[in-house]
C-alpha cells in the first residue's frame, strides 16, 4: 500500500473547503484509515462504527485487540449517539474542557460503536480534540473516528506526520500532515462511568485543573506502576520505548554524569536527556535537551521527539533526569517511567 500524504496548513477557513480533507473524509469513508494531528498526538482514525475499519488499525500499529480505543467527536450530538447516559460531572467538564485534551469514559450505548473499539467493555471512552485539522476532519466525514496515537505499538507516540510514517508507512492509507503537535503527550483519560471519577490516564488536563472544575477526582491505584493491575487496560503494555534502554536518574546530575562514566568505562556509548538548564553540565556520546524546567510544557511537548531522536544516535543506553510530578509534570514522569520499563536509580 502507499501511503499518501496530504498536506494541510494547520489553519482551517471554516469558509473554504479543502480537497485534501474532503478526499481524506471520502476514505474514511469508505473504510479506510487516516492519521491525523491532535492537539496532543498524531491519532489514527477510522470509522468507530465500522468494525473492519477498526481490524485495520489494530493490523496497522500490531496493537494488542484487548486495549480500547478512544472515539473523537465533533460535537456532543455525537457522544449521545453513542453513550448511554452522560452523568453531570461529564457534562460540567465537556462544557469546560472540550475541545481539549480530555477524555471521558461514560458507559456505552450498545449496538453503536463496534466492540472491537471498545475490547468488549461496557464503556466508551470519547474526546474532542482541540485541533481545526481534526475537527474539520470529523465533520467533513460525519463519522465518529476511532483513534489511537499513530504509532507502532510500544513506540514513543508521534508529533509529527514524519514520526507517524517513519512507523506506518506502507501500512496506513493516508496521513494529514498538519505540522507538529502541540501538548505533545496524550490527553488524560477520566473514568466518570463510576462513583468518583478517576484519572487512567494523566495527560494534557491536569487532576488540579479537574478537582477545581468537580471536586474530588481519584487516581487509579497503580497509575504508572507495571506491577498493579491497570484499570485502562493500555497502561500495562510498555510504552514509548526508545530501541537503548532507559533509566530514570532521581539524583542531581553529579550522580547521572558518574553514571555516565561508569557506563562509558564498560564500552558503552551512552545518551542523556535533560533540559536547557543543565545540557551544559554532562559529557557523553549523545546530550540531548528537552525543553526547560522552568515551563515543564515545554518538556511535555518535545519528550516523544527527543526520545525518537536517540534512537538515530545509536547510543547503548540512556540516561534521563526526573521531573517534579506537579501539573503537567505528572503526565511526563508517567510516560518516562513506562519508556523506561519502570527503572528508576535513586542516590
Ligand atoms: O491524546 C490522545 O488521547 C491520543 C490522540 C490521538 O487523541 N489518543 C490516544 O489513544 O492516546 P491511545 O489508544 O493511544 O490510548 C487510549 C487510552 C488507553 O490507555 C486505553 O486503554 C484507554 O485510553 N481506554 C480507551 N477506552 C477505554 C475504556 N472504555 N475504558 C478504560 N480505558 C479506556
Ligand atoms: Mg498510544
Amino acid at each position: 500500500m502507499k501511503t499518501r500524504v496530504w498536506v494541510v496548513d494547520n489553519v482551517v477557513d471554516k469558509q473554504r473547503i479543502y480537497p485534501q480533507i474532503q478526499e481524506a473524509a471520502e476514505w474514511l469513508r469508505a473504510g479506510e484509515v487516516v492519521a491525523f494531528p491532535t492537539e496532543t498526538v498524531y491519532g489514527l482514525g477510522a470509522d468507530a462504527a465500522n468494525t473492519a475499519a477498526v481490524d485495520k488499525i489494530f493490523a496497522a500499529k500490531g496493537r494488542p485487540s484487548d486495549n480500547p480505543l478512544i472515539v473523537h467527536v465533533a460535537n456532543v450530538v455525537q457522544v449521545e449517539a453513542i453513550v448511554a447516559a452522560i452523568p453531570p460531572v461529564a457534562k460540567t467538564l465537556m462544557e469546560r474542557f472540550w475541545p481539549g485534551p480530555l477524555t471521558l469514559v461514560l458507559p456505552k450505548r450498545a449496538g453503536t460503536v463496534s466492540e472491537r473499539v471498545t475490547a468488549n467493555l461496557p464503556t466508551v471512552a470519547v474526546r474532542m480534540p482541540d485541533h481545526p485539522l481534526a475537527l474539520a476532519l470529523i465533520e467533513a466525514s460525519g463519522l465518529a473516528l476511532a483513534a489511537p496515537s499513530a504509532n507502532r505499538s510500544g513506540k514513543p507516540s508521534p508529533t509529527t506526520a514524519a514520526h507517524v510514517l517513519a512507523d506506518l508507512n506502507g501500512r496506513i492509507a493516508g496521513v494529514i500532515d498538519g505540522g507538529p503537535t502541540g501538548i505533545g503527550v496524550e490527553s488524560t483519560v477520566l473514568d466518570c462511568s463510576g462513583e468518583v471519577p478517576t484519572i487512567l490516564r494523566p495527560g494534557g488536563v491536569t487532576k488540579e485543573a479537574l478537582s477545581e472544575a468537580i471536586g474530588r477526582v481519584e487516581e487509579a491505584i497503580g497509575i504508572g506502576d507495571e506491577q498493579t493491575a491497570p484499570k485502562a487496560p493500555g497502561m500495562k503494555y510498555t510504552h514509548y520505548a526508545p530501541k537503548a534502554p532507559l533509566w530514570i536518574v532521581a539524583g542531581p546530575p553529579s550522580l547521572l554524569q558518574r553514571l555516565v562514566d561508569e557506563s562509558r568505562a564498560g564500552g558503552k556509548t551512552v545518551g542523556v536527556l535533560t533540559t536547557e538548564e543543565n545540557k551544559s553540565r554532562y559529557a557523553a556520546d549523545a546530550v540531548m535537551a528537552c525543553g526547560t524546567r522552568r515551563e515543564l510544557e515545554t518538556v511535555a511537548h518535545r519528550l516523544y521527539d527527543t526520545l525518537r531522536q536517540f534512537d538515530e544516535t545509536g547510543v547503548d543506553l540512556i540516561y534521563s533526569e526526573a521531573f517534579p510530578e506537579e501539573g503537567i509534570g505528572v503526565a511526563i514522569m508517567n510516560r518516562l517511567r513506562k519508556a523506561a520499563g519502570g527503572r528508576v536509580i535513586r542516590e
